[in-house]
């Protein structure tokens, strides 16, 4: 998607946050690219491109193995500025010195200028950065001038004014770096003199000339989970394709929210899609789960059927040689350790992204992913251009495995069915209390416990809920949503009222990291 656009390259070592500098600095107008930080340049040097982004890494720039870029980087005439790794990477490469005794810092930590510098124009001394780092600066290289310590007495900024490089110690791209948006903008804008000609629209337009490019006249076939994402995607397809074109089908594991599968049908319907097969597969997928509690065992199992179910539907619904088009996003690549820096590590098997159907699919070319670039959030806005209803775009995020990772230990109909009509009835309270949309992910989950409880006069051993509710950007971290207390105790009364086999209601009060948003 190069186009006319100005844009911002982006050298990937291998941090779990460069995509968000891509994505800050797009949100900022300006395209952005990210290429595996080792790779030759001269081909991406292209003369759209304002400025050049080193990203972080989990190497160390004093481990003779890490990866380097390009030399001709410090040669090129765009402006260079380095992020954590990225600065280290510039000191060592060009003789400065960079030590790991004694010199870690992460987390929060003020910052006080030596000098001004254009990249930080009005963000004021002591704002607070956002730090993870072991190694450190201890002399930058000839020429280099440090701007910035931390309050611990590091060095946090180095300009390299004959070279047109600036290296930072922090991270600006993650939310919690006070004015972190101001100094991507100083660079992007004030230093670069980048134009913000990118968005969203442009995004559509070009993601549908993609697709017709890719698919020609051959069917497409997308498998909607009831989710935001693969609803968004059908829009897209049903955009850029004849509708004749497209194959859209929906498998009913039987662990799916309640209501999902009709409301599924109802928006696929007003997109105008002419073929849509909604399969009931729920005895298929519970029989193949029974007697199985182990998470990753679960998600191979439903990733497995899914393929099954897929191949046996699918031969009798879908002509050809189809293209199969999924709704993955940028999160689904980068947790699955794919798609950026080669020591991303595994965090979670997503089916969607590893199934062995996908990779012949891929093999073959035979992949469309129109929202592999985008974050949830842009996603959503995309739903919204694309005028899909805010109901449908609105809705929390829905894990692909279903509520099968959010029932611990083993899946039985009867647990499905208990905890959709638990979690109904949390989100149905969320949006009565109109806390559903401050919320950007709540759900129930179904604990492998039982826990003793009175009703009368009789000892009861009941089950126990946790209620789930995280504020996010993105879903790559998130804070749990501070509920307040009044709201929390009646929505826990009226579970333990109306769904009488739960005995108990926990509120989870981890963050991610360390925790993840789902339970399993
Ligand atoms: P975690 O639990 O990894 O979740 O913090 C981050 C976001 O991803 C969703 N999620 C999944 N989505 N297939 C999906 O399509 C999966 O296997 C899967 N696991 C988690 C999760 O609901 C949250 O929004």
């Amino acid at each position: 998607m190069e186009g006319v656009n100005d844009s911002i390259l982006i050298l990937d070592f291998g941090s779990q946050t460069t995509q968000l500098i891509a994505r800050r600095i797009r949100e900022l107008g300006v395209y952005t690219e990210i290429i595996p930080g080792d790779e030759p340049l001269a081909e991406h040097l292209h003369e759209h491109v304002r400025g050049i982004i080193l990203s972080g890494s989990p190497m160390s720039v004093l481990d003779p193995g890490s990866a380097q870029p390009d030399p001709v980087l410090y040669e090129v005439r765009v402006p260079i500025l380095g992020i954590c790794y990225g600065l280290q990477r510039m000191t060592h490469d060009n003789g400065g010195e960079v030590a790991a005794a004694g010199s870690r810092e992460f987390g929060r930590a003020r910052m006080r200028y030596s000098e001004a510098h254009p990249l930080f124009e009005k963000v004021p001394d002591g704002f607070v950065s956002w730090m993870s780092h072991g190694d450190s600066i201890l002399k930058p290289a000839i020429g280099g001038k440090v701007i910035t310590r931390s309050e611990h007495g590091l060095i946090a900024c180095v300009d390299y004014p004959e070279r047109g490089m600036t290296g930072i110690q922090f991270h600006p791209e993650v939310t919690h770096c006070e004015h972190g948006t101001r100094i991507l903008q100083n660079f992007v804008f004030g230093m670069c003199g980048a134009h913000a000609t990118w968005s969203m629209d442009e995004y559509r337009e070009q993601a549908a000339r993609d697709i017709r490019a890719q698919v020609g006249q051959e069917p497409v076939l997308l498998l909607i989970s009831g989710g935001v994402d693969s609803s968004v995607a059908a829009a897209l397809l049903l955009e850029a394709l004849p509708p004749e074109q497209v194959y859209l089908m929906y498998v009913d594991t039987g662990m799916m929210r309640a209501g999902e599968t009709e409301q599924v049908s109802a928006v696929l319907g007003e997109l105008g899609a002419k073929h849509l097969f909604v399969i009931d597969a729920s005895e298929r997928f519970l029989s193949a789960l029974a007697g199985v509690a182990d998470p990753e065992e679960k998600r191979r199992i439903i990733g497995d059927m899914f393929i099954s179910v897929q191949q046996d539907e699918v031969r009798t619904h879908v002509p050809g040689n189809y293209f199969l088009a999924q709704g993955t996003l940028y999160t689904d690549l980068i947790e699955s350790g794919k798609g950026v820096g080669k020591n991303a590590k595994v965090i979670k098997s997503h089916h969607n992204v590893r199934s062995p159907l996908v990779e012949k699919k891929r093999a073959e070319g035979r992949i469309v992913e129109p929202l592999a670039a985008l974050y949830k959030d842009e996603v959503r806005e995309l739903g919204r251009a694309l005028g899909l209803p805010e109901s449908t775009v609105g809705r929390h995020p829905f894990p692909g495995p279903g509520l099968a990772v959010r029932i611990l230990g083993e899946i039985t109909a009867e647990r499905c069915d208990l905890l959709r009509r638990a979690d109904a009835i949390y989100i149905e309270e969320l949006r009565d209390r109109g806390l559903y949309s401050e919320i950007w992910q709540a759900f129930a989950v179904l604990l492998p416990i039982r826990a003793v409880g009175v009703a009368g006069d009789a000892r009861e051993y009941g089950s126990v809920l946790a209620l789930r509710a995280v504020v996010s950007h993105d879903g790559m971290t998130a804070d749990v949503y501070a509920f307040p207390p009044q709201d929390l105790l009646e929505i826990s009364a009226r579970l333990t009222n109306q769904v009488p086999e739960i005995g108990r209601v926990v509120y989870d009060i981890s963050s991610k990291p360390p925790a993840t948003i789902e339970w399993e």
